[in-house]
This record gives structure tokens, C-alpha cells and sequence, in this order.
């Protein structure tokens, strides 16, 4: 494996899901490991991942020094790079005049730059950064240039040490992928023999420790992440596992049923459904503001929880679907909330289980791979993402029975459209929203004053940036023209070509 170590960066867990994509497996762990836990787990190499510190600042995050004796080959990270310079003798870092941030060109400077390899030796790379390394520690080589910042690569291969000043985990440095393989195969001399099935394996011991004879409890969404958690968690430890499927009525037409056939019918899951449609819409009215509603709903759905929870006794822990981007989405200590996820946001403080969440480091394709090795079919494993405040966060403003009948319907010819064009697997997400506005239209000899509904359709590869998809325009016509005919009250069809960022996915 390849220990990654955290001091903070929204980037951490990306590097463990780059390596993992290798197929070697990774894991993020606290900066604070002592240089004998490292020793116990037989780590090939050592990532020191990004963070928001200075080496200066008060507080800033460490390591454990003996960690540069154990031999093992180190690759720090931007914050890493800095941390490990100002660790070693000779090193300097300082502050730099200008934060850079942002892609910036490098040059390499070295035919022996390691990570280097096969790659330009002009390239692009992401920058992020306020300090800057301005002299090399002692036995180390300057690789790579830039403009703004004279030191962007360090090497030390007697020690096999590694620095670079750029994120070679996102997307937006060119050969980033290739600069991470070095590492991991020339440098580390990892090999590439994990896959899912190992984290599977990986996953079912751990929660079997964590639960022992303990009884759990499972939020069942209706989503992809949750009925992987469900089955997951069945194939663990089988009948302690109660799974409780709220109805808060947000969900899309047909939805409720297609789960329980599928968990309950073909898994034998064990499922309570609750229909509390009654409970959450009597919560919203008159509610408009989009966090009010999320967090409305979250906790909603975690007192319903509670209540079945206490009539069934004795449940100790809460499963949930939670992914990555759920977590830095709702902000961990370094990164912003931009918005609260449900599953995280909506939990009260006092709240009684412990909680489990087996997919907290997984991106959703990844969630989605777990399974299809799980062996959960495809139409529920594809099942695009859907949020766990369901239609309520696509009705803008206040939530009305009627507007949700709009969404649930137009959403419904949406989803057969995009199905029957063969569409539906290359759009990460396709939905409509309502924004609530009035328009005039005609239609017969008639004026008509009817809402407007807007299609959402992304393509992503993990919901943290997307772009709007180029559905062709037979299809959206086709789909417009439905929608207007089959749906009452509509008159309008617009479609949404932003991409995140600036937006988001969802309206709300
Ligand atoms: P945004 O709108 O933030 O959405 O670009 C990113 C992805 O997350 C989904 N989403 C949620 N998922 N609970 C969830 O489980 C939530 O509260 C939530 N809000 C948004 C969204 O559908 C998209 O896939």
C-alpha cells in the first residue's frame, strides 16, 4: 500500500482514490502516525498530502521526524513538500509576495527527473499555494521550474524523496497521473494487485470488529450509495441489520417500490417502509429557503429514525451512505460549506447511534463498482445520483403537493427520454426542476399562464465539477414536447448550460 498522510487539503482523499485507481491500495491517514504505525502496516511509500498551513503558522501540522528514517520512499505534496523542506537539514521555505493559484506552466530541468519521465518538459500544471520552498535541503536536486515559483520539484533519490509544489492528484495538471505512477511504480515499487473485491473483504472485517453482536440500523434512500451500504452491510453481518426506507414523499414516481422489490424482493433485506409524507410536508410549508429546507428535511428524517429506532430496541449504530464528496461538500475543519448534504448537515448534536459509513473515502464510481461486485444489478447500481432531500430541493422555493406532482411527472418523461435515446449512461445526472416562475404561453387558440420547467442534465466523473451535457436536440425536443402535452400546468421548457463551477448540479 501507499500511506497518505492529511494535513488538510480538499484534495487529500483524491491522491488515495489516484493510487487506488493503480490498483494499489491507499488510505488517508492522520498526520500525527507515529513512525512505528507506519512501520506496522508495511507501506511501499508515503504520501504527504496538500494543506491550507503554513509551515509558520501556529499550529501547523507536523510529522513524527522519525518518519524520514524509516527508508521508505516519501512524495510530498504542495503543504507536503513545504513541511518536509523545512523538516530536513538545509531546507528553507518562505513566504512568497503573491499567493499563486491556479494552472501555471513548468519546466522541467533535469533528463533525471524521476516523476518526471516520458513526460514534456514544458507542462501545465495546478498551483496552490502561499509559501514557497527557496532552497532545496541538503542532497536534494531542483527538478522543475516556474515562473512564480523557482523551486516547483525537488528530488533526492539516494533517499528517495520527492517534492513537488503542484497538485498532480486533480485533473488540471496535465501529466499529473503519469507524475503520481512514477512515484508509485519506479519509486515505490508498488505492485498492482488490489481491487474492489479486496476492499470488499476489507470493508466486511472491519464492520464485524466495529459491531461484534451489535444491532444496526440503516437509512435506505432509495439511492445507489445507500443500497450498496444495505447490502454491504446484509453480507456482513446479515440479520442485525434493520434497514428503515423513510417515504418523506420527495422521492421520484415509481421510486419507492422499485426499492423494495429489489432490496427487500431479490437481497432479502430486511426493510421498514414509513410513510411520512404527511410529517415532512406539514415540516415545509410555507419554507422556502433552500438550507432551511435541507436542514428541515435531515433532521426530519433522523427523527423519524429515532422513533422506529426506539420502538425496535436496541439498535446501536446508524449506516450510512455517506461518499467523499458528501463529506467536503458540507465542509470538514479546512474546506467550506457549500452546501449541507443531508446525510451529513441534517444530523442533530445529541444524536444516539454511532454511525457507520462504509463509503466515506469512496467517490460514487467507485460506490458504484463496489456494486456491481456485490452483485446488485445494473439498473439499480446506474441508478444516477439522487440527493437525499429528494424533489425538495428541485421545487424551488416552497414545496406545494402540486409542484411536486410537476417535478415527479416532467422528471418522469425526462428519465424515459434520456433511456430510450441510450443516453442515460453517459449523463452522470438528468432531472427537472421547478423554478416557480409563470410565463405565458398559447396553446390551441388559447392564452395559457403556466410554469416554466427546467431540465438539469450534467456529465461529471465525480460531482465535485460538471459540465452540462449536449443532449441532442431531437431528444431535448422530444422531451419538451412531452413534457408540455403529458404534464398539466406547463407551458415552458428551458435548459440549464452552466456548468459547475459556477453552479452547483442541483438548483437548491
Ligand atoms: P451539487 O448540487 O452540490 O451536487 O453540485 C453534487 C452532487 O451531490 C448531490 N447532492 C446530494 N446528495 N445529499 C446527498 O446525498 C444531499 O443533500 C445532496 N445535495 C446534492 C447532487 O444530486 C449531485 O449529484
Amino acid at each position: 500500500s501507499i500511506l497518505v498522510l492529511d494535513f488538510g487539503s480538499q484534495y487529500n482523499q483524491l491522491i488515495t482514490r489516484r493510487i487506488r485507481d493503480f490498483g494499489i491500495y491507499s488510505e488517508l491517514l492522520p498526520n500525527m502516525i507515529t513512525a512505528d504505525e507506519i512501520k506496522a502496516r508495511h507501506p511501499k511509500g508515503i504520501i504527504f498530502s496538500g494543506g491550507p498551513n503554513s509551515v509558520y503558522d501556529d499550529g501547523a501540522l507536523r510529522v513524527d521526524p522519525e518518519i524520514f528514517k524509516l527508508g521508505l520512499p516519501i512524495l510530498g505534496i504542495c503543504y507536503g513538500m513545504q513541511l518536509m523542506t523545512y523538516s530536513l537539514p538545509g531546507g528553507k521555505v518562505e513566504s512568497a509576495d503573491n499567493r499563486e493559484y491556479g494552472k501555471a506552466n513548468i519546466t522541467v530541468t533535469s533528463d533525471a527527473a524521476t516523476l518526471f519521465k516520458d513526460t514534456p518538459q514544458e507542462q501545465s500544471v495546478w498551483m496552490s499555494h502561499g509559501d514557497l520552498v527557496t532552497q532545496a535541503p541538503d542532497g536534494f536536486d531542483v527538478v522543475a521550474t516556474s515562473k512564480n515559483c523557482p523551486i516547483a520539484a525537488i528530488q533526492n533519490v539516494d533517499k528517495k524523496m520527492y517534492g513537488i509544489q503542484f497538485h498532480a492528484e486533480v485533473r488540471n495538471t496535465d501529466y499529473g497521473s503519469e507524475i503520481l505512477k512514477h512515484f508509485a511504480f519506479d519509486v515505490c515499487q508498488a505492485e498492482a494487485n488490489w481491487s474492489m473485491d479486496d476492499f470488499i473483504d476489507m470493508q466486511i472485517e472491519k464492520i464485524r470488529e466495529e459491531v461484534g453482536d451489535k444491532k444496526v440500523l440503516l437509512g435506505l434512500s432509495g439511492g445507489v450509495d445507500s443500497s450498496v451500504v444495505g447490502v454491504l452491510l446484509h453480507k456482513a453481518i446479515g440479520t442485525q441489520l434493520t434497514s428503515i426506507f423513510v417515504d418523506h414523499g420527495l422521492l421520484r414516481k415509481g421510486e419507492a417500490d422499485q426499492v423494495m422489490a429489489s432490496l427487500e424482493g431479490k437481497f432479502g433485506l430486511n426493510i421498514i417502509k414509513v410513510d411520512a409524507k404527511d410529517r415532512f410536508m406539514s415540516k415545509l410549508a410555507g419554507v422556502s429557503d433552500p438550507e432551511r429546507k435541507r436542514k428541515i428535511i435531515g433532521n426530519e428524517f433522523i427523527q423519524v429514525f429515532d422513533e422506529e429506532a426506539t420502538k425496535l430496541n436496541g439498535m446501536e449504530f446508524l449506516a450510512q451512505g455517506t461518499l467523499y464528496t458528501d463529506v467536503i461538500e458540507s465542509g470538514t475543519s479546512t474546506a467550506q460549506t457549500i452546501k449541507s448534504h443531508h446525510n451529513v448537515g441534517g444530523l442533530p448534536e445529541d444524536m444516539q447511534f454511532k454511525l457507520i459509513e462504509p463509503l466515506r473515502t469512496l467517490f460514487k464510481d467507485e460506490a458504484r463498482e463496489l456494486g456491481e461486485k456485490l452483485g446488485m444489478p445494473s439498473d439499480l447500481v446506474w441508478r444516477q445520483p439522487f440527493p437525499g432531500p429528494g424533489l425538495g430541493i428541485r421545487v424551488i422555493g416552497e414545496i406545494t403537493e402540486d409542484k411536486l406532482e410537476i417535478v415527479r411527472d416532467s422528471d418522469y418523461i425526462l428519465r424515459d427520454e434520456i433511456k430510450k435515446a441510450g443516453l442515460d449512461r453517459e449523463i452522470w445526472q438528468y432531472f427537472t426542476v421547478l423554478p416557480g416562475i409563470k410565463s405565458v404561453g398559447v396553446m390551441g387558440d388559447g392564452r395559457t399562464y403556466d410554469y416554466t420547467v427546467g431540465i438539469r442534465a450534467v456529465t461529471s466523473i465525480d460531482g465535485m465539477t460538471a459540465d452540462f451535457a449536449r443532449i441532442p436536440w431531437e431528444v431535448l425536443q422530444k422531451i419538451s414536447v412531452r413534457i408540455v402535452n403529458e404534464v398539466a400546468h406547463v407551458n415552458r421548457i428551458v435548459y440549464d448550460v452552466t456548468s459547475k463551477p459556477p453552479s452547483t448540479i442541483e438548483w437548491e
